[in-house]
């Protein structure tokens, strides 16, 4: 998830390699590594900035005409020295640097283990590096294909082995590029690292590796086929590039849903789910699940899923009343974190407060190593990757899918069957997001029509209640338009005083339970000429006699439809600041992460 940068050439390779390094720090990161080649295999790595972690190693210094180099965003395991990359085998002569997740970790490191390996790391990377040293005789690249065989999961690697004058690479689901010019050789995971040296790029695809040599690179795929690659040249400048094209951090973010989407199920889906939960959730006999913002969102949304498929009460809190009101949690409740940072304070003081009453403790978080993170009794990872852009966005659908995920584990671990078709819906998500952001065009046009109004209403039932929440809440954050979300039929309790043509209302309104219900809201709107926008589901036509503008999505398991429903949110808020011409990566006042209270 985070970057690479790998040099093979006439110059030293360090100093190459650190610039590349700062030309992704754009990225987030927690440490930095790299490792040459300069007759030994020289490793250096630290956790922190990339400045901090070369004040204290040196890079510069390092000799050598080619190297491999790393920022890394944690996936598995703290991030620390032992845990930062490149990670090496037990002969210290090969060393790897990978992004992605490696769904089989557990399994590969307790075989190698059983083999005589010493494994010293926590991370899910390191088994690649004795995987190679396990095949390794003579070939490098033939031993990498054969690693890769037995991995499962995703990966963009770059390995160097002491007695070769080559750099491996390979992907799978994690980009890596390759770079040439004249007898010099680059690759990255991200065109900007390399940009300043070369504009002729080979994209390296899913299932191939590549051996890089001065000057030269040979394709192939995992099972040894010559692959035939030809050069693309890049036309973007690196503003461009690290928003990969997209004009902001939070839109390029929003579009990453179809794949952020899959790192959170990853290796945890099949006929049971593996959550890997530390200790026993089996007999708790009360949820209670706090959070601050859009993570409090995500938590109301949890306890619909988690009261509707494990049966079990659960409670929702916002952080900061939950410390306060001496709350009466204790043993037999799980208390759930929700923090995308892992760093909110009102969050953190919340779990400090639920581990003094003997409650079990569980994150539910993006920032590996955070510390609600590490002082949560057990958690689970949600994998969204680095949330750059303030308004949270691709964190948001990865909370919602990890608490469905926790809602089918505690409904398991009451002996119960997970539906077959319930996970099938899960993993068609990915599609259905990805034909939601299709939409955008037309979500752009919308926007510009309701853009200068300066009150907004997000109505939803049930399950889609906190999305009308979540909507309101980033059209606010970002446009500093005044919005307000509300269950659908409290409308009638107060709000519909506000209604009349200035005053667009977004509805959320899938087919499917209180579909009739939200229909007669619709009626009420329009009585007193509200301009309506309403998400509905593919093929309801009937919709389009109330609505002013209906954006559709595809059909899906009512449970999942938070999941598709807050995309067009979160691109009509995005898109009607954008026309505002704010700072939508930056909204003023907010930070990314409030550690204080
Ligand atoms: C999200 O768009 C907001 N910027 C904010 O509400 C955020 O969700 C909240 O501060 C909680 O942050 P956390 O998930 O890092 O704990
Ligand atoms: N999964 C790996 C780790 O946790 C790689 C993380 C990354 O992509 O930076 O170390």
């Amino acid at each position: 998830m985070c970057g690479i940068v790998g040099y093979i050439g006439k110059r030293r390779a360090a100093p190459l390699l650190l610039k590349g390094l700062r030309r992704l720090e754009y990225r987030g990161y927690d440490s930095a590594g790299m490792a040459v080649i300069d007759g030994t295999l020289i490793l250096r790595k630290d956790r922190g900035k990339i400045e901090q972690v070369d004040n204290r190693h040196n890079f510069e210094e390092l000799d050598g005409i080619m190297g491999i180099a790393h920022t890394r965003w944690a996936t598995h395991g703290e991030p620390n020295q032992k845990n930062a990359h490149p990670h090496i085998d037990c002969t210290g002569d090969v060393a790897i640097v990978h992004n992605g997740i490696i769904e089989n970790y557990m399994t590969l490191r307790e075989l190698l283990a059983r083999e005589g390996h010493s494994l010293t790391t926590d991370t899910d990377s390191e088994i690649i590096a004795h995987l190679i040293e396990k095949f390794y005789t003579g070939d490098l690249l033939g031993s990498v294909r054969k690693a890769l065989m037995q991995v499962q999961g995703t990966y963009g690697l770059a390995i160097v082995h002491k007695n070769h004058d080559e750099i491996v690479v390979a992907r799978n689901g994690s980009p890596l590029i390759i770079g040439v010019r004249g007898d010099e050789t680059f690759t990255a995971s991200d065109a900007s690292a390399i940009l300043e040296h070369t504009k002729k790029m080979i994209y390296l695809e899913d299932g191939e590796v590549a051996s890089l040599r001065p000057g030269r690179v040979m394709v192939r795929d995992l099972h040894d086929k010559e692959m035939k690659k030809n050069h693309e040249t890049i036309g973007w400048d690196l503003a461009e590039i690290e928003k990969a094209g997209f004009k902001h951090f939070m839109l390029k973010e929003i579009f990453e849903q179809s794949e952020s989407i899959k790192n959170v199920m990853r290796g945890r889906l099949g006929k049971k789910i593996k959550l890997s939960i530390k200790g026993d959730i089996k007999g708790c006999g009360r949820v209670v699940i706090v959070a601050c913002g859009t993570s409090w969102h995500a938590a109301l949304i949890g306890r619909y899923l988690i009261e509707k498929i494990a049966k079990i009460p659960t409670e929702v809190d916002c952080s900061s009343e939950f410390r306060y009101r001496n709350p009466l949690v204790g043993p037999g409740d799980l208390v759930v974190f929700i923090s995308q940072s892992g760093e909110t304070a009102d969050t953190l003081a919340a779990l400090r407060e639920a581990k003094k009453k003997g409650a079990k403790t569980m994150g539910i978080i993006n920032v590996v190593g955070s510390t609600i993170a590490r002082e949560s009794e057990t958690g689970i990872y949600i994998h969204a990757g680095p949330e750059i852009g303030v308004a949270s966005t691709k964190a948001y659908t990865n909370q919602i899918l990890a608490l469905m995920l926790l809602a089918l584990d505690l409904m398991q671990s009451k002996d119960g069957d997970v539906d077959e078709k319930m996970i099938s819906e899960i993993k068609s998500l990915p599609g259905k997001i990805e034909s939601v952001l299709q939409e955008d065009k037309r979500i752009h046009a919308i926007a510009r029509e309701v853009a200068d109004h300066n009150n907004f209403l997000y109505l939803g039932r049930g399950i889609n209640y906190p999305t009308a929440l979540e909507g309101a809440l980033k059209l606010k954050e970002i446009s500093y338009i005044h919005a307000e979300g509300y269950p659908a039929a409290e409308m009638k309790h107060g709000p519909i005083a506000l209604i009349d043509e200035n005053m667009p209302v977004v509805f959320i309104a899938n087919r499917g339970k209180g579909y009739d219900k939200i229909i007669s809201n619709m009626e009420e709107v329009k009585a007193r000429r509200g301009k309506i926008i309403a998400i509905a589901t593919e093929g309801d036509n009937e919709i389009k006699r109330l609505a002013d503008w209906v954006i559709y999505v595809p059909r899906t398991a009512d449970e999942l439809t938070p999941l598709v429903n807050v995309i067009p949110l979160q691109l009509l808020a995005y898109h009607v600041a954008d026309i505002k011409e704010l700072d939508v990566d930056k909204p003023r006042n907010l930070a990314k992460s409030v550690t204080v209270e």
